[in-house]
C-alpha cells in the first residue's frame, strides 16, 4: 500500500509535560532523560519535554533532553508572556529541531483569569506568537479550552496566531468535554473558515474526563488534524490524556476505515509503558487497552480453544506487534549469563557487559529464592534497579516478628550517610512497624501519599512490587522495589523514595513548582 504524506499523522508526546504535571507523577531528572530517549527511539515525532519556566529542574531537564535528542523535535511549554517564551527557547535551543509551544486560555471562563477582554487577548496572542516566532522557526500555539470557546472568537484568534507565524495550531479539549462528532466538526470548521489554515498543521489535544480522549483524537484526525497529542499509558491531568498506544494501534489495526499512518515503532510500546508506569508510580490497570496485563490474556476455555485453532479468532493484533514476547521460556538458577542477556534483549533491554554482570548477580539471588523466574520477574528486577552504593540511606538488615495478637515488631539496621544505626519499632502490622523503624532511625517529615502492592506473578513465592509515594514540602517522590518478601520490598521502596527526596532537597528545591502553569503572566 502506498502511503500518502497527507495521511501521515504526527505523534506529539506530552508524557513529560502534561503527564508529569499530574499530581504525584513527578519524575526525577534521570528518569525524564531515560523516558525521552525511549520516546525518541520509538519514533515519536515531537517530545514535549517540560515547562522550562516552572522550575529549575524542569529547565535543566528540557535543556538536557534537547541536547541529547536524536530524531525528535524537542518542544517546551510557555505561557503567553515574553519571560516564559524566552526561558523556553533558552532550553529547547540546544535541540537540532526545537519547538516553542505557547498557549493562553481563550474560553470565557479562562479569559476571566487574566482579566483580559477579547481585544486585549487577541493583542496578547499577536505579540507573544510573533515574539516566539522571532526566536524559533517552529512555533505551536494553543487556545486552551478551545472546545468551550465561542466559535467566532476561536476562528479570530487562530487566524491571528497563524498570521503571527504559528506553524502548528493545537486545539485542546482541556476539560475533556467534547465528543467525537463535535471534535471532527471543530477541526473541519477551522479548516473551512480560517484564512491560511491550509498552510499549517492542526493538532488535537484531548483529556479523558468522559473516557472519550482516544475517540475524540481519532475523530479530529478524520476532520483534518494531522498531529495527535498524547501520553504513554494515557498519563495526564485528572483522568489523563489520549493514550499514545491506543491511537497508534487503532490507526494501525483499522487502516481500512482510518487511512492514516504514524512513524511509531509499535514493538517498543510495552517496554516504554512499563517504564513510565514505574517512574511515575501510576500502575497500568489490568484491563487497559493495548498495555494492560490482561490485554492479550485468554482465560476462558472457549477463548483458549479458539486461540489454539486460530489466533485471529479472538486477537485483532498480535502481541508481538506491541512488543510482547513469548513468556514460555522460564529462567531458573541454572540459566547462564548468555541466556539472561538474550532474554533481556527480547524484553527490550540491551545491557553493556558491566550492567549485565550486576543484573546477573541479582538474577541469581532471585533464582535462589524462587524456582522459576518469569519474564515479569525479570522486568521487575530491571525496573527496581539496584540499591546504589552511594545512596544516603541503605537498608542493611530487617527482621520482623509477626504474631496474631500484635503489635508487630521490626528490628532494622540502616546505614545513613555512612553511619550504621539500629532500632526496634512496633506498629499496626509488619509494614507499619517497618516504616516506623525507618522513621525512628531517619527522622523525616515526609507524608505517605500512596502505598501499593502488586504480585508480579502468581504463586506464593511470587515477587511483590511495592510502590511508595512520599510528599515533603511540596516535593513528591515515588520509590519502588520488588522482592519475594513483601515487607522487604516495602522497606526498600520507602527508603528509595526517601533517598529521592534527600537528593531533591539537596538541590535546593529544584523540582518545586512555584508558579501555576495556568496563569497567563
Ligand atoms: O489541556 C490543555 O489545554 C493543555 C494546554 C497547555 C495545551 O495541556
Ligand atoms: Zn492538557
Amino acid at each position: 500500500m502506498t502511503q500518502n504524506t497527507k495521511d501521515r499523522v504526527v505523534i506529539f508526546d506530552t508524557t513529560l509535560r502534561d503527564g508529569e504535571q499530574s499530581p504525584g507523577a513527578t519524575m526525577t531528572h534521570n528518569e525524564k532523560l531515560e523516558i525521552a530517549e525511549l520516546l525518541d527511539d520509538m519514533g515519536v515525532d515531537i517530545i514535549e519535554a517540560g515547562f522550562p519556566i516552572a522550575s529549575e529542574g524542569d529547565f535543566k531537564a528540557v535543556s538536557e533532553i534537547a541536547r541529547r535528542s536524536k530524531n525528535s523535535v524537542i518542544c517546551g511549554l510557555a505561557r503567553a508572556n515574553f519571560g516564559d517564551i524566552d526561558r523556553c527557547y533558552e532550553a529547547v535551543q540546544h535541540a537540532e529541531k526545537p519547538r516553542i509551544h505557547t498557549f493562553i486560555g481563550t474560553s470565557p471562563l479562562h479569559r476571566a483569569i487574566p482579566n483580559l477582554d477579547m481585544d486585549q487577548m487577541a493583542e496578547r496572542i499577536h505579540e507573544t506568537v510573533t515574539h516566539a516566532r522571532n526566536l524559533c522557526d517552529n512555533v505551536q500555539w494553543s487556545p486552551m479550552d478551545a472546545t468551550r470557546t465561542e466559535t467566532d472568537y476561536l476562528c479570530r484568534v487562530v487566524e491571528i496566531a497563524i498570521k503571527a507565524g504559528a506553524t502548528t495550531i493545537n486545539i485542546p479539549d482541556t476539560v475533556g468535554y467534547t465528543a467525537p462528532t463535535e471534535s471532527a466538526d471543530l477541526i473541519r470548521m477551522l479548516l473551512d473558515r480560517v484564512p491560511g489554515a491550509e498552510k499549517i498543521t492542526f493538532a488535537t489535544h484531548c483529556h479523558n474526563d468522559l473516557g472519550m480522549a482516544t475517540a475524540n483524537a481519532l475523530a479530529a484526525v478524520a476532520g483534518g488534524a494531522r498531529q495527535i497529542e498524547c501520553t504513554i499509558n494515557g498519563l495526564g491531568e485528572r483522568a489523563g490524556n489520549t493514550a499514545l498506544e491506543e491511537v497508534v494501534m487503532a490507526l494501525k489495526v483499522r487502516g481500512d476505515i482510518m487511512p492514516y499512518f504514524t512513524g511509531i515503532d509499535t514493538t517498543k510500546i510495552m517496554n516504554i509503558s512499563r517504564r513510565v508506569a514505574t517512574v511515575s508510580g501510576f500502575p497500568v490497570q489490568f484491563n487497559k487497552a493495548i498495555v494492560g496485563k490482561n490485554a492479550f490474556a485468554h482465560e476462558s476455555g472457549i477463548h483458549q480453544d479458539g486461540m489454539l485453532k486460530n489466533a485471529e479468532t479472538f486477537e485483532i493484533m498480535r502481541p508481538a506487534d506491541v512488543g510482547l514476547t513469548d513468556t514460555n521460556l522460564v529462567m531458573g538458577k541454572h540459566s547462564g549469563r548468555a541466556a539472561l542477556r538474550s532474554k533481556l534483549e527480547n524484553l527490550g533491554y540491551s545491557l553493556g557487559d558491566n550492567q549485565l554482570k550486576d543484573v546477573f548477580v541479582r538474577f541469581k539471588e532471585l533464582a535462589d529464592r524462587k524456582k522459576e523466574v518469569y519474564d515479569e520477574d525479570l522486568i521487575a528486577l530491571m525496573q527496581a534497579g539496584e540499591d546504589a552504593a552511594n545512596d544516603h540511606i541503605i537498608l542493611d538488615d530487617l527482621q520482623v516478628v509477626c504474631g496474631t495478637k500484635g503489635p508487630q515488631q521490626a528490628t532494622m539496621t540502616l546505614t545513613i550517610g555512612g553511619d550504621i544505626t539500629s532500632t526496634t519499632a512496633t506498629g499496626d502490622g509488619p509494614v507499619d512497624a517497618t516504616f516506623n523503624a525507618v522513621k525512628e532511625l531517619y527522622g523525616h517529615g515526609a507524608h505517605l501519599q500512596l502505598y501499593q502492592v502488586h504480585a508480579v506473578t502468581e504463586g506464593t513465592d511470587a515477587q511483590a512490587t511495592v510502590t511508595v509515594r512520599l510528599e515533603q514540602d511540596g516535593n513528591i517522590a515515588t520509590g519502588q522495589s520488588s522482592d519475594t518478601d513483601t515487607v522487604v520490598a516495602s522497606a526498600k521502596a520507602y527508603i528509595n523514595a526517601l533517598n529521592k527526596l534527600y537528593v531533591r532537597r539537596n538541590k535546593i528545591g529544584e523540582n518545586q513548582r512555584e508558579i501555576n502553569w495556568k496563569d497567563v503572566s
